[in-house]
């Protein structure tokens, strides 16, 4: 999988998709993929961050992060998105970046990316899908090749079975369900439909 790139885009508030990216980058980088993992721009004003430890702790945490740019997706062969759930769909900060591609995409720079996406929202049944699905459809406008992880592992079904992408349930503790080895896989898989792909 050497000279397959790979770009996370995410979001996170409070950690979790941080952390799925996280998970997303290691798997990809040791199976031999080149990874820029970026952040979305954030839109909330420094008194909102402030006033919340949780959020403050975690732009402390991805402070050496970069934020993401059109140049991340056109180099890119591959790009996993992890967006928090907002409300059963993605954050403003993900759809702002999203929502700023018009340039690329109408120079055609957005087509045949391999795509996948990741997700979590506090509840079981929050909107994690409703999220996902709201990221693929986009992904239909730019014409990608969407990559699911649907049931082809078995770390699919530990994390709570979301063949649509891995996603879980963000409690107060922290992540409910145990799905490193799921994101794992989805960021494998996608790196690796992607190298067969390019060649
Ligand atoms: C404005 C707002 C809307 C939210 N909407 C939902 C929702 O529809 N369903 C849900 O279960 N959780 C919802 N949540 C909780 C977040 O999805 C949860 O905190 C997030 O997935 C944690 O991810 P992070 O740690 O990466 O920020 C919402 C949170 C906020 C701030």
């Amino acid at each position: 999988m050497k000279n397959t790139k790979l770009t996370i885009v995410y979001y996170s508030m409070t950690g979790t998709n941080f952390q799925l990216a996280t998970w997303a980058k290691e798997a990809a980088e040791e199976a031999g993929a080149e990874v820029r993992m970026v952040k979305a721009q954030e839109l909330a004003d420094e008194e909102s961050v402030k006033a919340n430890p949780a959020w403050t702790a975690q732009k402390e945490r991805e402070k050496d992060i970069k934020v993401a740019s059109s140049d991340d997706l056109v180099w890119a062969d591959a790009i996993i998105f992890s967006s928090p759930t907002r409300f059963g769909n993605v954050t403003a900060q993900i759809k702002n970046f999203i929502d700023g591609q018009g340039g690329i995409w109408s120079q055609g720079e957005l087509v045949n990316k391999v795509v996948s996406a990741m997700s979590s929202a506090q509840n079981p049944h929050g909107g994690q899908e409703q999220t996902i699905q709201a990221i693929y459809t986009t992904m239909m406008h730019w014409g990608a090749i969407i990559v699911p992880p649907g049931y082809t592992d078995d770390s699919i079904y530990a994390a709570g079975g979301n063949p649509y992408g891995t996603s879980v349930t963000a409690g107060r503790d922290g992540m409910v369900e145990d799905v490193e080895a799921a994101v794992k896989h989805q960021a494998k898989r996608t790196v690796e439909i992607a190298s067969l792909i390019k060649a």
